[in-house]
């Protein structure tokens, strides 16, 4: 019964989408002069402004109806309560709780999840006030200067984004994140820190992510050449949920920050996976960032569904991705501060609904999560905005405005969000032959020029964008900025059915390496282990790279 609600609001909308002129936008800011204010909403300091896409009063009514039909209230009652809302893991999903206060309350199942989540936060701001006090010095009495992180994924890219975002040059201690097993990215840090003066932050929920772990043990022993086993112990921390392989690293449980398996990777930077930014943006930064994201939170779980900004923005990519059929999206924040943003969203979203069965194990019938993909402006106008104004297959745009700049260069400001602003209304409103046509014979170029360069030179427009302003960028609007897209994403998940906290499929290329490791080091293929352009290309690297085998 429910599904059918679900498949008839589907129909309803997809019944919208094929009419004709279904993706035409400028009409509908003809016919409305208020639709900038109708199709915007604000929560916090986030001003969302959908007004630049397709979505006319039936098409949100209908995809609100869809909402609706998709149970996305009961859904968010679910993961509030701590349901197991990750089916396939068993799992509740509540990093809200990282970012709640004394006094909310928050419960994996029937557990009081609130004591054990405060005292953790306890025990970072503590850490974190005694090496900012010097109350914890180096083995040999100097303060710490830089704060290595080791982690991959969501162990780096959300710590590394924010980081990025608000280190200024008054912060406490610089940081330095290390992902890639690649040694070309170790020697790199290597070069640049001083190991008496680091403290080595070993991020990884399982602690047996393979790239962690190689790096973990090459830092490790670089630590302990520059200040001896001992002394190394003292430069160390880990954030983790597996104290046993913890111990066994040689980390000492006080210095072994946890959190629990009901924080999913891609949105662990609120937990002990963020003691980096607390170190090196401060305490109070961290706390404002999370004190941001609990305002995003309240929004989410209160805020009635035609208002809510989490469920408009996922509302929106349905209508762009199953209504009319754009398989992508583009995230162009205009300001340098957030170039790790597309970074950390990839992984957000990608990761989390790039599926192709529902919750149920059913093959999905229509298409989830697009790629997603992005930079910052103005550097994405010099690079790939050719295709989102001039391609085939229209590309849906976030803007990420932020109106106020924290540097004195007022007319440098002015000319990135003018930018901003110009590349969304172009999109928008593209360049017909006629505007063309008038502009080139106004610089007096010829009739028979202006015809066979007019094809090149027209902008079809009707690309749709969405716009977030933020009146400036500190440790709370980045807060409320991140937990809108998380929400955006489990929303996304109540809408096509599927489980956004689960990513089996990184799982094969790992199990994958291993043996394909041991091959490179024996210097050949297995016989018969492989396609023929792996075991080919296995043969050809051991040729190429004699050293690299026994
Ligand atoms: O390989 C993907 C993944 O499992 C991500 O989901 C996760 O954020 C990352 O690896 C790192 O995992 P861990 O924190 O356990 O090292």
């Amino acid at each position: 019964m429910e599904e059918n609600a679900r498949e008839a609001a589907w129909a309803a909308l997809m019944e919208l989408a094929e009419r004709p002129g279904a993706a035409a936008i400028r009409p509908l800011f003809a016919a409305d002069p208020d639709r900038f204010a109708r199709f915007s909403r604000q929560a916090g300091d986030v001003l969302l402004d959908f007004s630049k896409t397709a979505i006319s009063d039936a098409v949100l009514k209908a995809l609100l109806a869809l909402a609706e039909a998709s149970d996305v209230a009961g859904f968010r009652a679910r993961l509030f309560a701590g349901a197991a809302v990750n089916a396939t893991e068993g799992r509740a999903a509540l990093h809200m709780a990282l970012r709640a206060e004394p006094g909310d309350d928050f419960r994996a199942g029937t557990e009081d999840i609130m004591p054990e989540m405060l005292a953790v936060r306890a025990r970072m701001e503590e850490f974190t006030r005694a090496v900012h006090e010097g109350r914890i010095l180096t083995p040999t009495g100097q303060r710490f200067t830089d704060v290595l992180n080791i982690g991959i994924g969501g162990s780096d890219l959300g710590p590394a984004m924010v980081a990025r975002a608000l280190w200024t040059n008054g912060s406490p201690l610089r940081g330095h994140f290390l992902a890639n097993v690649d040694g070309h990215a170790w020697a790199e840090m290597q070069a640049k820190l001083d190991p008496a003066r680091t403290l080595v932050l070993v991020a990884s929920k399982t602690f047996t992510t393979q790239e962690t772990m190689a790096n973990a043990a090459l830092a490790r022993d670089w630590l302990r050449e520059a200040v001896g086993e001992a002394g190394a112990a003292q430069h160390m921390a880990a954030l983790s949920t597996n104290l046993a392989a913890t111990s066994a690293f040689g980390i000492a449980p006080e210095r072994v920050f946890g959190f629990r398996d009901w924080v999913g990777g891609r949105f662990s930077l609120w937990s002990a996976i963020g003691l980096s930014l607390a170190l090196t943006l401060g305490w109070d930064a961290f706390a404002r960032l999370l004190a941001g994201a609990r305002v995003m939170d309240q929004h989410f779980c209160d805020a009635p569904l035609p208002q809510n900004l989490p469920v408009l923005l996922a509302l929106v990519e349905a209508w762009h991705v199953n209504g009319l059929g754009y398989p992508s999206r583009a995230v162009l924040s205009y300001d340098e501060r957030l170039a790790r943003l597309p970074a950390h969203l990839q992984q957000l979203e990608m990761e989390s609904l790039g599926k192709r069965v529902a919750v149920s194990g059913a093959p999905l019938h229509r298409a989830s999560g697009p790629v997603v993909f992005g930079e910052p402006g103005t550097n994405a106008q010099h690079s790939f905005i050719q295709l989102l104004h001039q391609g085939t297959t229209p590309v849906p745009v976030d803007f990420i405005l932020i109106a106020r700049p924290d540097h004195a260069y007022a007319d440098s400001h002015r000319k990135l969000l003018a930018n901003g602003l110009a590349q969304a209304e172009a999109l928008l409103n593209g360049k017909d032959a006629a505007a063309v046509t008038a502009e080139m014979r106004a610089a007096g170029v010829a009739e028979a020029e202006i015809a066979r360069f007019l094809p090149h030179r027209i902008f079809p427009g009707d690309r749709p964008n969405v716009t977030m302003l933020l009146p400036r960028l500190d440790a709370y609007t980045l807060g409320q900025l991140v937990a809108l897209y998380e929400h955006k994403v489990a929303v996304l998940g109540a809408l096509w059915g599927i489980n956004p906290f689960d990513q089996w499929g990184v799982e094969l290329g790992k199990q994958l390496a291993g043996p394909i490791s041991a091959e490179l080091n024996a210097g050949k293929p297995r016989q018969g282990a492989h396609d023929g352009s792996t075991a080919g290309l296995i043969s050809r690297i051991a040729e190429i790279w004699p050293e690299g085998h026994a």
